[in-house]
Order: C-alpha cells, then structure tokens, then sequence
C-alpha cells in the first residue's frame, strides 16, 4: 500500500469551482504516479473550513472515482492558514515511491515537492496594488515584497542627510554608507535603515516624492533590483512596484498591471493618510500623484509600464475582494 498527498485551492466556494479543482488534481495525482483507477482504494478529503457548497468526495465520484471508497471531512479554521483549500490522501495498491501533488496555492504548503512561484503586480500610486499583494501573500502564505518601501528607505537617507535626492552621484555616495536592510516578522515586512525600523516614517508625502526621484538613478535601481532578485530567487513570494513584470522579474509566474482613474487613486491615498493621521490636501496630493506618474513613466531605466504578458486590470470601479478574486481566477486559469 501506498499512499500519496495532494492538495489545491480554489477561487470561490462553488460547486463548479470544487468539481473542477477535484478532478484536476486527481488527474494530476494519477499521471505523475501512472496510477490505473482501480489501483486506488481509497480516497480521503479535507477541505478548509470556509469550503460549504459541494463535497470534494461527491467531486470525486462524479469524477469517475466510483469504485474506491471515498469520504471528506472539514478542517479546523487555523488562523493563518491557508484558505480555501483542499487536501487529499490516497490509498493506493500500489509499491512505489509516491509522487505528491501540490497545486494553485496550495503549492505553497510542500515548498520541497511544489514550484516556488512569483506574483509580479505593477502600477501607478494609488492602483491598489500594495493591498492587494499583501492579501494575496497572506491567503497563499507566501512572502510580500513590498519594492516601493526599498526607494522610500533611499529617499529618506537622502532627506535626512539633507542631500539632492535629484544628484545620482551624491545619492550614490550616500548608499554606500548605509544599511538597507528588509526583514520579516511575523510575516510582516520591516524596512530598516542602520538598523532602525522606518517603515512608518518612509510614508510621509515628502518621501513619497523623494522616492521617486532617486528611483530615477540607474546605480540605486540596479543596488534595490540585486536584493529584490535574490528575494524572489529564494522563494514564492508577491512582488509589488512599477518594473517588477518588465525589468526585475521578467520571468515572473504570474504578472497583473492594476490601474485606477487619476480621481480614484488620489481619494484612495487621501483616505490612507487621513487614516495614519496625517493633514491631507486633497488637490495638492492629486497634483503630488500626477508628478509622480509622470516621472516613473518616463524615466528612461526600468519605467512604470505595464508588461506585454501582464494582466491589465482597471481596479477604479472595483471592491478589493473583486480585484482579488479576479487575480485568483487568473492565476488559477495560467496554471
Ligand atoms: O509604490 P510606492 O508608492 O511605495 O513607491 C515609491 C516610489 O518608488 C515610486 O514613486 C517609484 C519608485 N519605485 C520604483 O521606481 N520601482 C519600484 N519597483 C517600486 C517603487
């Protein structure tokens, strides 16, 4: 007897989400394991706790599984976990070494017999890109990069240095002094710079601007885009920024461009910054967005552009949870 694991996630919790999942990932359980149907004894599920609407035995069945035995169960809601998902066990008459199978997000949970994969999403200030890529990272419990955050710790250096943040050889001289680190704590990215914690402080308005401006400078982008590759290099993770589909990560998994009206994106910022505490000018931060749109995109290294495979999505009149389900639905559909 052997036995062999796999598990998927879904998009939703529907009936046809379920049935699909279930007979692909059986499919692929059978290939990789050259597995004849009645080879297979018995089949157990669990699916997380969030899955309602049809059961993955049933799927099964329907999916020509009619002369093992089958059963499924729920799992436990474990916080941090990983979300609509289902796992399988087969029991199979069978004497080899098995092939497990881990698909959709669910590639996440066997990193040693899954892929590791890359989530690219570019865009403009405002797009809506950073929550989505959080969320995203938290449901396939996998790594955020926040890149912005990397130009953001640059910018602040050159402020408090009191430096030209538009002078490439001055902002040069000053990265060579200092310690751009990104650390992880409970799965939460810090942005330290020797040593202290700035990721608030990198979020001012000022900053923001500045940012863009040293973004500009082929020898800050070529030190950010180093770390940024060695990350992504090391393990499944969602990249967030303006050149990660074109010029970081060309080869990414997965690539989505998010765009938003110039009115929308603006609110939303105002929102945020309101939110954290700080005054905000509506108009003056329209007028702060529009400059930055214009300098990333026509910067002449690495510029805010969308790549020719990435996933063009206008998030203006979108909920976040659509914006969401639809990056799902399309990753789910390229694997
Ligand atoms: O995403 P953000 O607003 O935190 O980014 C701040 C600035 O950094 C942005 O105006 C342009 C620059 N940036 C970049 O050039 N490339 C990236 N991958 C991310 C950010």
């Amino acid at each position: 007897m052997t036995v062999i694991r796999g598990a998927t996630t879904i998009a939703e919790d529907t009936p046809e989400e379920i049935r699909a999942a279930v007979r692909e990932l059986l499919e692929q359980i059978e290939s990789r394991n050259s597995l004849k149907r009645d080879e297979v004894v018995s089949i157990v599920f669990s699916s997380t706790s969030d899955i309602h609407s049809f059961y993955p035995a049933k799927a099964a069945r329907e999916a020509g599984f009619e002369s093992c035995s089958l059963f499924s169960a729920q799992e436990p809601d474990i916080d941090g976990g990983l979300k609509l998902c289902i796992r399988a066990m087969l029991f199979v008459e069978k004497n080899e070494t098995p092939h497990h199978v881990y698909l959709r997000g669910a590639r996440v949970l066997r990193k040693d017999v899954a892929q590791k994969f890359n989530v690219a999403i570019d865009g403009p200030a405002g797009s809506g890109k950073s929550t989505i890529a959080k969320l995203l990272a938290h449901d396939y419990n996998i790594l955020y990069l926040d890149t912005g955050a990397m130009y953001r710790a640059c910018a602040l250096a050159a402020l408090r240095a009191g430096i030209d943040v538009s002078d490439e050889a001055q902002v040069c001289a000053l990265m060579r002094g200092i310690a751009l680190d990104i650390v992880y704590r409970d799965g939460v990215q810090h942005t330290l710079l020797d040593g202290e914690d700035v990721s608030e402080s990198i979020r001012s308005p000022e900053v923001s601007m500045a940012a863009s401006a040293v973004s500009k400078h082929v020898s800050v982008r070529m030190k950010m885009v180093e770390k940024q590759r060695e990350i992504a290099g090391k393990m499944s993770c969602v990249l967030d920024g303006r050149d990660i589909g074109t010029f970081v990560l060309p080869d990414a998994d997965f690539k989505f461009f998010l765009t938003a009206s110039a009115d929308v994106r603006a609110k939303r910022r105002a929102d945020e910054m309101a939110a954290k505490g700080y005054r905000v000018d509506f108009e003056a931060l329209k007028r702060e967005i529009a400059a930055r749109d214009e300098q990333d995109s026509t910067r002449e290294i690495a510029p805010l552009k969308q790549a020719d495979d990435a996933v063009l999505i206008d998030t203006s009149d979108m909920t976040i949870e659509e914006v969401l389900r639809t990056i799902k639905q399309k990753m789910q559909e390229k694997i």
